[in-house]
Order: C-alpha cells, then sequence, then structure tokens
C-alpha cells in the first residue's frame, strides 16, 4: 500500500462514505491530472468519469484557468467581502448577471431564439452549493416574511430532491437515506411528484429498448399533482400575521432543479415540464428557486440560448427566469470552492433600510467573494462562452449519445437518461420487469469498482451509473468510459456473453497516454 494511502486510512474521514468498506481496499490516492484523466500516487492513469463529483468542466490543469490563478496570485489571494470589494469577485458577478439575463422565448412563434431578461440582477457569493441554497432560502424567508407579512413561509421541493447538506438546505431535501436521521432538526417542507418517467406509476408504456420519456404514455398526471399541491395550500389560509385569514396560504418558494434531477439519480425531466410547473408556482405567486448547482454552466445542453447556442442555465432552456438561481459546482470550472445566488432587484430591495431599522441581510462566509475562485470564475466563463467551447459542449454530448447507446443490448440496463453532457444508467435485474437490486447488494458501487479497476472513475447513486465527463473529454476517451461500463455491467451482474468483451482489465500506467 502506499504510504499516502496508509496515512489516509489513519486520519481521514470521507464524505458519503462507509469507512469500514473504506478500509477494505487501498484507496486511489489522486496526485495528478490532466484533461480527462487522473493520475494516482502508484502513477495509474483514470479517466475523470464524473468531473471531480460533477465539478470540472474544463479539465484538469487547464492552462488557461491555471493562468489565471498564477495572474492573481501574483497580486492577491483573498481579502474579506465584509466591508471590502474587490476586483474578480465584482466583475464576476456583472458577467453572470450578464449570461443570466437570457432565456429561450417559449411563446408560440418564437421560433428557437433566445431574449433579454435581466431580472436577475444581484450576486449573493458563497462557498458551495450548500451554502448558494442556504442563501437562497434564508432570502425567500424573510423576504416572504416582510413584504406578505407570512410569519412561517413554507416550501415546496420535488421528491427525491437533494439540496446540499446543510441544515436548511436538508430541510428541502426529500431523500430517507441521507435525510431522515437528521429529520429532528429541520423545519417542515413539503413534498410534490417529481417526474421520473421510467419508474412512473403513471406512464402505461411498457419497457421499450430507449429512454423512458421519449415512449412514456401519460396525461401529465406529474403537473396535475403539482397543480393540486398548490390548490391545497393555497386554499388552506391559516391565520396569519394579525389573525387575517389566508396570509399563511401559499407556498413561499418552489425549489426544483431545472431539467435534471442529480443526486435524485440522474432524472431528466421531459420537454414541457419546466415551463408548465414554472407557470403554475409562478401563477400562485411563489418564488421560484432554481437550483442549478449540477445543472448550471452548460452541463444540460440543448440548442435554445442566445444565438441558437446552447444555454449556460438550464431554467432558461424552457423559457424559465427564477427569482433565485444558485450555482456552485462548475461556477470555478472546479477548481476552487466557491458559489453565487442570483436574485432580482425585488428581492435586494426588501433588504434595503436605515441601518437602525436593522433590515440587512446578516448572513455571510469568511471566503465569500474569494479572489482565487472569482479569477477562476472568470477565465471558465470566457472557455464557455468561446466558440471553440460551445463546439466542443456540442461535440461531447453527440459522441456521449452515439456511445451511450451500446448499452441498450445489456439486459441489466433499463433506462439510459442522457441530458446535454450527463447521463445517467439505471441498472435493473431484467430490463423487461424494471426490478430494481435491492441497495444491500451494492449493484451500482460494485459496477463502478469495476469500472475503477478499467481505468474509469465514477460515483454510483444507487443502481444509476452516472457519467458526466468533463467537456474536454475526446472521443476515444468517452468510447472508452461507456465500453468500461458496458464490460463492468456485464462482469458484475451477468448477462449474455459475460465478460465476453475481455477481462477485469487494469488501468493504464501513466506515459502511454488516455484515449
Ligand atoms: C443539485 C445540488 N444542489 C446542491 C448540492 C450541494 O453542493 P455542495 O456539495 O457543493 O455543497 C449538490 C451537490 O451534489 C447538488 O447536486
Amino acid at each position: 500500500m502506499h504510504p499516502l494511502a496508509a496515512l489516509d486510512r489513519r486520519h481521514v474521514w470521507h464524505p458519503f462514505t462507509q469507512m469500514r468498506d473504506w478500509a477494505r481496499t487501498e484507496p486511489v490516492v489522486v496526485v495528478e491530472g490532466k484533461g480527462a484523466v487522473l493520475v494516482d500516487a502508484h502513477g495509474r492513469e483514470y479517466l475523470d468519469g464524473n468531473a471531480s463529483i460533477w465539478t470540472n468542466l474544463h479539465g484538469h490543469r487547464h492552462p488557461r484557468l491555471n493562468a489565471a490563478l498564477r495572474r492573481q496570485l501574483g497580486r492577491i489571494a483573498h481579502s474579506s467581502a465584509l466591508g471590502l470589494a474587490n476586483e474578480p469577485a465584482t466583475l464576476l458577478a456583472a458577467e453572470l448577471v450578464r449570461l443570466a439575463g437570457w432565456r429561450r422565448r417559449i411563446e408560440p412563434g418564437s421560433g428557437r431564439k433566445a431574449e433579454a431578461d435581466p431580472r436577475l440582477q444581484k450576486v449573493f457569493f458563497s462557498d458551495d452549493g450548500s451554502t448558494a441554497m442556504e442563501v437562497a432560502l434564508k432570502l425567500a424567508w424573510e423576504f416572504t416574511r416582510r413584504t406578505r407579512g407570512v410569519r412561517r413561509p413554507r416550501f415546496l421541493s420535488l421528491q427525491g430532491a437533494y439540496h446540499g447538506d446543510t441544515i436548511g438546505a436538508v430541510a428541502l431535501g426529500h431523500i430517507d437515506l441521507f435525510h431522515k436521521a437528521f429529520g429532528g432538526m429541520l423545519f417542515r417542507t413539503d413534498t410534490v411528484m417529481a417526474p421520473y418517467c421510467y419508474r412512473c406509476p403513471f406512464n402505461r408504456a411498457a419497457p421499450e429498448r430507449a429512454d423512458a420519456r421519449a415512449y412514456r404514455v401519460c396525461g401529465w398526471e406529474c403537473v396535475d399533482k403539482l397543480e393540486a399541491a398548490f390548490a391545497r395550500r393555497g386554499a388552506r389560509g391559516d391565520r396569519g400575521v394579525g389573525g387575517g385569514r389566508g396570509a399563511e396560504g401559499g407556498y413561499a418558494g418552489f425549489v426544483f432543479e431545472p431539467r435534471m434531477q442529480g443526486a435524485a439519480g440522474m432524472i431528466p425531466q421531459p420537454d414541457g415540464w419546466l415551463a408548465r410547473v414554472g407557470a403554475i408556482a409562478r401563477g400562485r405567486g411563489a418564488l421560484l428557486i432554481a437550483d442549478e448547482v449540477m445543472t448550471g454552466f452548460g452541463r444540460t445542453g440543448g440548442a435554445d440560448g442566445r444565438d441558437g447556442t446552447p444555454p449556460l442555465f438550464a431554467s432558461m432552456s424552457e423559457g424559465v427566469v427564477p427569482d433565485f438561481l444558485c450555482v456552485a459546482k462548475g461556477l470555478t470550472g472546479g477548481y476552487l470552492p466557491m458559489a453565487a445566488t442570483l436574485t432580482t432587484s425585488e428581492v435586494f430591495g426588501a433588504f434595503l433600510g436605515e441601518y437602525h431599522e436593522f433590515r440587512t441581510f446578516f448572513h455571510g462566509h469568511s471566503f465569500t467573494g474569494n479572489q482565487l475562485g472569482a479569477a477562476a470564475g472568470l477565465a471558465s466563463l470566457e472557455l464557455l462562452e468561446a466558440p471553440a467551447g460551445r463546439r466542443r459542449r456540442r461535440g461531447l454530448e453527440r459522441s456521449l449519445g452515439a456511445e451511450l447507446r451500446n448499452l441498450w443490448e445489456l439486459p441489466n440496463v433499463g433506462d439510459v437518461r442522457q441530458e446535454g453532457c450527463v447521463a445517467g444508467i439505471e441498472l435493473v435485474k431484467d430490463w423487461r420487469t424494471r426490478e430494481p437490486f435491492p441497495l444491500e447488494a451494492r449493484a451500482g458501487i460494485r459496477v463502478c469498482e469495476a469500472m475503477a479497476r478499467r481505468g474509469v472513475l465514477t460515483r454510483p447513486i444507487g443502481n444509476v451509473i452516472v457519467l458526466m465527463p468533463p467537456y474536454v473529454m475526446s472521443d476515444t476517451q468517452v468510447r472508452r468510459c461507456v465500453a468500461a461500463l458496458a464490460e463492468s455491467i456485464e462482469e458484475v451482474l451477468g448477462g449474455p456473453g459475460r465478460g465476453g468483451r475481455g477481462g477485469p482489465g487494469t488501468p493504464r500506467r501513466r506515459g502511454r497516454g488516455q484515449g
């Protein structure tokens, strides 16, 4: 065992990890990365199949990001945003506002054009996805209390939702495995059916070898459920401030991941769902809180953004401009922990007043607006916006789609769902029955372990294997990722020609190059 691995086992407690299992094998100790490749302490190379937990956009050690960081280091690494402004954070805020100011027009006859919609004008920086959500939640809570006379604003979020691990974000989440233990610490939120076409009780279609969204037979019952949830809450008419009827009725905010729920199991929404539910929530007076921690910065693809290019934010791809847009992970290209919550001048205005009125938003973090993170963020946005960056995303979307088609021949593959540059592959006992593996069978974990032996790293979500490569991953590397997945499924779960695509293999040694 490498000495670093031994030291890690002795002292480091890893997130979302059963540490007894961790201690059974030698962990991969990453010492280097380049492009889509990670190198471990033994010099073995791996493809980064989940972009280092969905953060990395342009690849590791990108020359432009590295140069931006070196330039910034030559000036200053960090100064506080409490009482001080700084250059890169100011520029990044302005750039985020500019890029979030576009939405796809969905009105009839508008074609595929985008139009300017500069509603999101204010940027509150924080550190990670959880804090971006926490900020949105606290702002929405206080905004509602101040402007609508509601004592205890109530929030609605989607079944299977995951919005982070701080307490407010956990309260918005609905994954029992992660959240139940902390139930006693949380405030109450409500949950509503999320579209999950593959396992939807209202989908009358028998299983086919295609993305379940494409062949579903339903009457948009998931949208009806959401409408009913709003109607129920709106009609409740609990007593509000001063005892007036109706003040507490309605939801203060509707929280959602647009286009695809990530940690819920990479569950994409059928076209039109987002626009429909966005209109319902707005019509009922709820604030729209879009969690784009996973979906932001072009992950979910599409071609309906400004100038027919992929929109950078998934909400805008169906014309929805939220009141809060939360971004993190890819904000710095995956280099540094930094997050942002964008919101409207209306929300901002509710916190303005004379000092003695104490309307200030009393919230902040030591590293809010960190210069290094902001410098990386600016460089990342430039790469995303450049024509080559746009072409690369479209190229990755295409090559991923082409390779994923090969998985349909495997009987243990129930659903292959791709949304832009993200894919979730749901493993089942048999595609004809959709019968899931019990969690204790660790099917996803074992398949990912077999992929690692083949030189591809990713993490499962239960029975769903995630592929979310950095945008720089070449077509050949994508082919290797998907081939490793197919071989691993055959090896671990059996199927026709079990192991027939070659044995377990080993990661490549450094120097031979991945591809
Ligand atoms: C949709 C979504 N929101 C919030 C978070 C929390 O982000 P972080 O882990 O950076 O706190 C995540 C993390 O995976 C996420 O996927």
